[in-house]
């Protein structure tokens, strides 16, 4: 599987904070998440045989958790809280607005490869609702102008890597 090697050690470094084996599934997934952007079939696999289970309880692990993801993102990823404050406060059309600038729909790759966009449950910012997190920062107060100008940074980064 391929992992960076930063991930892998990681890994190793987890696995014997816990007394038995297994309890460590759900640091390992999310370490190869975080680096793969997703959990693929191969990675249940290698999960299982490194924590000596069978490939179906991390399956079951897998699937149990809405957090986790089984298909590949967008480059970046964009998550749209749809809690209460944000609800209320026009996150469904922040939301809408986002996939509109990049022609997509949410949980899906947009067509340049460059976004995925979802929506999450609170991200722990309600006060300043509307909430979108670009990757690792957050955008708080999103509102339709905003959310143009979020989505025309980062068409304007891809351009620059192109
Ligand atoms: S409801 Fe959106 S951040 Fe809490």
């Amino acid at each position: 599987m391929n992992l960076g090697s930063d991930t892998l050690l990681k890994i190793d470094e987890v696995i014997p904070h816990y007394p038995v084996k297994r309890s460590a599934v759900l640091p390992l997934l999310h370490l190869i998440q975080e680096d793969a952007g997703f959990i693929s079939s191969e990675a249940i696999e290698w999960v299982a045989a490194k924590l000596e289970l069978q490939p179906i309880n991390v399956h079951e692990v897998v699937t149990f958790y809405p957090m986790f993801r089984q298909k590949p993102i967008g480059r970046r990823h964009i998550k749209v809280c749809r809690t209460l404050s944000c609800a209320l406060l026009g996150g469904y059309k922040t939301c809408e607005t986002l996939e509109r600038e990049f022609n997509t729909h949410r949980g899906e790759i947009s067509p340049d490869g460059e976004v995925t966009i979802e929506f999450v449950e609170c991200l722990a910012s309600c006060g300043t609702a509307p909430v979108v997190m670009v990757d690792d920062t957050l955008h708080e107060q999103v509102d339709g102008a905003k959310a143009r100008r979020i989505a025309g940074q980062i068409k304007a980064e891809a351009a620059q890597r192109r």
